[in-house]
């Protein structure tokens, strides 16, 4: 890893915004090998000893996980009520990761997990949007002037949902069911089940097949793997954020039937 401005490296280690950590760079909170820097412009190398407020700041390496999570998992890393949780699929994973946005227990699909605080901001904030892409399927046959409604954009308690593609993937008259796609770029809690109870037609399945550039591509329900660099920089840029040094090791899929199970890594190497 080469030298990195001082507000970057605070932003990725998820002590503040870059804009935040800017502040306390000039409010002189921050020191560099036990002396205090005030230069906005301060570049640091890896083994620099950086201190906010006294305190030591964790530079772990960054880690970028992509995990197909199954329906009946929390995404926390600790359940009070002693759930699943996505933690119990990255035990063996040394850093501390957490997920980008979340899931409800009962959605499955694609879930990021990371321990970069920049990325997490700016995917997570509602200004950045980054495309997601959920499978439906709702009971009865669902009319296109409905499907409409949601391209359009409907009105939530939370106020108007952004316009969103839609698009049907098929009517199955013998079970009585649509299935259609839904790409928003929002994430309000709960929103594509929110969408569809405001249609009429709540929601029976849903899952997550697409985040920006990545796909659930070649994992199964359970599996984890580590994004290709290629990946992490496609994703900040999608952010509008500057390309990262990340990891060179090559991703591999983990495989987690059971959660409780993960220790090895496969062989077996994810086509993008
Ligand atoms: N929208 C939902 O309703 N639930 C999810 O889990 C994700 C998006």
């Amino acid at each position: 890893m080469t030298e990195e401005r001082l507000q970057k490296v605070l932003a990725q280690a998820g002590v503040a915004s870059r804009r935040e950590a800017e502040e306390y760079i000039t409010a002189g909170r921050v020191k560099v090998n036990g002396k205090v820097v005030k230069e906005l412009g301060t570049k640091v190398g890896p083994n620099a000893f950086i201190m906010v407020d006294g305190k030591p700041v964790r530079r772990e390496r960054k880690t970028y996980l992509l995990f197909y999570k199954p329906r009946g998992v929390v995404t926390t890393m600790k359940d009070p009520e002693g759930r699943r949780s996505v933690a119990d699929y990255v035990k063996d994973i040394p850093q501390r990761v957490f997920p980008v946005g979340r899931l409800d227990y009962n959605t499955e699909g694609l879930l990021l997990l990371t321990n970069d605080g920049e990325l997490t901001q700016a995917m997570t904030h509602p200004s950045h949007g980054v495309n997601k892409t959920y499978e439906v399927t709702v009971p009865g046959i669902v009319p296109q002037e409905k499907l409409d409604m949601l391209r359009m954009g409907v009105k939530l308690e939370d106020g108007m949902t952004a316009p969103a593609i839609v698009d049907l993937q098929d009517y199955d008259y013998e079970k009585n069911l649509t299935r259609f796609t839904v790409t928003i770029h929002e994430g309000r809690n709960r929103q594509v089940r929110r969408m569809c109870d405001y249609i009429g037609f709540p929601v029976r399945y849903l899952r997550r097949i697409k985040m920006g550039i990545l796909t659930l591509n070649g994992l199964r329900r359970g599996d984890c793997r580590e994004l290709f660099d290629e990946e992490v920089e496609a994703l900040r840029k999608d952010c509008g954020l500057e390309s990262a040094a990340v990891n060179k090791r090559q991703p591999a899929v983990r495989k987690a039937e059971k959660p409780n199970t993960v220790k090895t890594e496969t062989k077996r190497r994810v086509k993008k």
